[in-house]
């Protein structure tokens, strides 16, 4: 069995204790429709090295494999749009770079398993880059990205939002705290003069807040996303 600390100081300063596999499987089985669609999108705040989005993408990939094993192109695209659905956020940089090389060895022991020698280098960087973007150092509680001593930077947490469209990857960049905010019902008042104001609008039709993207990037081929940048 996986052990659940690393040490006592990290508990004791971080809160560093890990959930055990039978809680983390527990817990997705109460969503394991959304677990099984390529495209549902999770974010793990505090995601340690991993536990619940490895799960998660263990669980899309099978998905994608049962549905397109027969085609590498489809397997290719469609396993990118699993991994880019999910997102992580950790306070420790060791534990980011863990969670990244952990959902990379998942999604590449499946790549291989599916794709054999027909596996290319390009999709397995536009993966990395990918994890890159999507596994993040930040601190989940202010939504600052933070240095090496786990103090805020004055940069937000910044996540790209991926759609596959034919053989292309779009990619729009959000702020962290701006996608939580719009998910409040709006309230004129405390908008005004709210640092967040110039990123969200008011749907007319539905009154509800619309996040806008800090950046939109132009489509690319799947196996170029390093160039969405
Ligand atoms: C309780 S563990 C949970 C890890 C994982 N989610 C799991 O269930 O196994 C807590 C994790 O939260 C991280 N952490 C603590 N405070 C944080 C903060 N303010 N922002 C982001 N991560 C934080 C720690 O580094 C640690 O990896």
């Amino acid at each position: 069995m996986k052990k659940q600390i690393k040490s006592k100081k990290r508990v004791f300063e971080h809160g560093e204790v890990f959930t055990n596999e039978r809680e983390v499987k527990a817990m997705c089985d109460l969503v394991a429709q959304e677990c099984d669609r390529f495209d549902s999108r999770f974010l793990e705040p505090a995601c340690g090295d991993g536990n619940f989005l490895a799960e998660v993408l263990e669980r899309k990939l099978a998905s994608v494999k049962k549905r397109h094993k027969n085609s590498v192109y489809d397997y290719e695209r469609y396993s990118l749009l699993a991994l880019s659905s999910i997102y992580g956020v950790d306070i420790m940089a060791d534990n980011v770079k863990e969670c990244r090389a952990r959902l990379f060895g998942i999604w590449n022991r499946e790549y291989r398993s599916v794709c054999g020698k027909k596996c290319n280098s390009q999709t397995v960087e536009s993966a990395v880059f990918i994890l890159s973007r999507n596994i993040l150092c930040g601190n989940a509680l202010t939504m600052m990205q933070v240095d090496a001593e786990q103090h805020d930077t004055d940069l937000p947490i910044i996540f790209p939002e991926w759609s596959l469209i034919g053989s292309k990857f779009k990619r729009r960049d959000f702020r962290l705290d701006v996608l939580l905010k719009a998910q409040d019902k709006p309230d004129k008042n405390a908008l005004f003069g709210d640092k967040l104001s110039e990123y969200l609008s008011v749907n007319p039709v539905t009154g509800e807040y619309m996040p806008e993207p800090v950046k939109i990037y132009p489509a690319v081929h799947y196996r170029q996303i390093m160039g969405a940048e």
